[in-house]
């Protein structure tokens, strides 16, 4: 069986992140978001897969290689435009051949391993098997409808949503989804949605079946998203030091300190992972906090939050929290008169002052 993951669209939900890097590579837990789809793949014995990445940039090609790093094989598929689901499907065709294949949002985190959802699409021979999770706001997402136990229509985005369950992005599919995709038309927004798909082969008798993700599932398409997805990873996290804590430092609970990394005189307190070449000095760092390579926080105090590779955060007096940070961000205190803020911003980025 191969997979396809996709790594495309526009990720303007993710903004100002978004605008330096593609969201897909944004790091949960210290690592890009779409190498958990393909660890989950591989954990499931899936070795070859396609990536579709957009064609405008070679970001994702060039941070994945060739996949042997993650023991498996991997082949790029790019997209001219962001034309929809059901069009990644569909320029995927040739590499995918006439096998089963498992579809998977690269965006999407889900803990729990695919294969429990590859044996129920065998167990019933089934020519589309989705995953289903319960959601508060299923309006974001695909939502079917169910009647007994059994799926009868799916709308994409609805206004008024059927269940309160969202279609996952984990799909399995034998080849009827090539026959849906090649004859729906697009939405009103100029997509091949995934979901008219899914309701041409209901229209068509296929057999759609499904199961029920119990554990947690996340679409990282907000930023606060990825805080949420960031706590979730760093609590199933295996702690490892491998950098330095001095004695006058108390590190307490899940905590993953990477090489070079320095905590002189602070506390951390876990779930917590600090890359490579970071310092923490004089500072509080506390649960579910991912800090990347080559940062340094001195003075000051950070909680449930995400900060990227050269960030400095120094001599802040209020305890930064439920915050993300992007590459290279400063967030300082100046000295001097007058007592003023100063911002150098880029757009469409937030800031919250006490
Ligand atoms: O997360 C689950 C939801 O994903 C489903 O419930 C919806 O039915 C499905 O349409 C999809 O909705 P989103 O609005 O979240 O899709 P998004 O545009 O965020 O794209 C999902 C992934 O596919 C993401 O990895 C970006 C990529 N993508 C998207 C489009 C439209 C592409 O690679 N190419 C595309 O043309």
């Amino acid at each position: 069986m191969k997979a396809l993951i996709t790594s495309g669209g526009r990720g303007t939900r993710l903004r100002p992140l978004t605008h330096t890097q593609n969201k897909h590579l944004i790091p949960v837990a210290n690592k890009p978001i779409i190498q958990y789809a393909i660890e989950y793949c591989a954990q499931a014995g899936i070795t070859e897969i396609g990536i579709v990445y957009s064609a405008e940039s070679n970001a994702v090609p060039e941070a994945l290689g060739d996949g042997s790093q993650f023991g498996v094989s991997l082949t790029f598929i790019p997209q001219e435009a962001p034309l929809g689901l059901a069009h990644v499907v569909k320029i995927s065709q040739d590499f995918i051949g006439e096998e089963p294949f498992v579809f998977y949002l690269g965006d999407n985190m889900v803990v729990g391993g695919l294969r429990h959802f590859i044996e129920a699409f065998e167990k019933n021979k089934s020519n589309c098997h989705l995953t289903l999770a319960k959601v508060k706001d299923p309006q974001r997402f695909g939502v079917p409808e169910i009647v007994g136990d059994r799926i009868v229509r799916i709308e994409e985005k609805p206004k008024y949503p059927k269940s309160d369950y969202a279609v996952a992005g984990i799909y399995i599919y034998d080849k009827s989804i090539f026959e849906a995709v090649n004859n729906i038309k697009p939405s009103e927004r100029g997509e091949l949605e995934i979901s008219d798909a899914h309701q041409y082969l209901l229209d068509h008798n296929f057999k759609i079946t499904y199961s029920e993700i119990t554990g947690w599932w996340k679409d990282t398409g907000k930023p606060y998203d990825l805080l949420e997805a960031n706590r979730l990873i760093l609590d199933n996290l295996e702690p490892r030091i491998d950098g330095e804590v001095d004695d006058n430092s108390l590190v307490t609970g899940k905590v993953t300190l990477e090489s070079g990394s320095k905590i002189i005189n602070s506390t951390v307190r876990g779930p917590v992972i600090i890359g490579k070449d970071t310092i923490i000095e004089n500072s509080y760092i506390g649960p579910f906090t991912s800090i990347y390579d080559n940062c340094q926080i001195k003075n000051s105090e950070v909680e449930f939050s995400i900060i990227l590779k050269d960030c400095k955060i120094i001599d802040v007096d209020i305890r930064i929290e439920h915050s993300l940070l992007g590459n290279d961000v400063e967030v300082i205190k100046t000295a001097g008169r007058p007592a003023t803020h100063r911002f150098l911003i880029g757009d469409q980025s937030r800031v919250e002052l006490l």
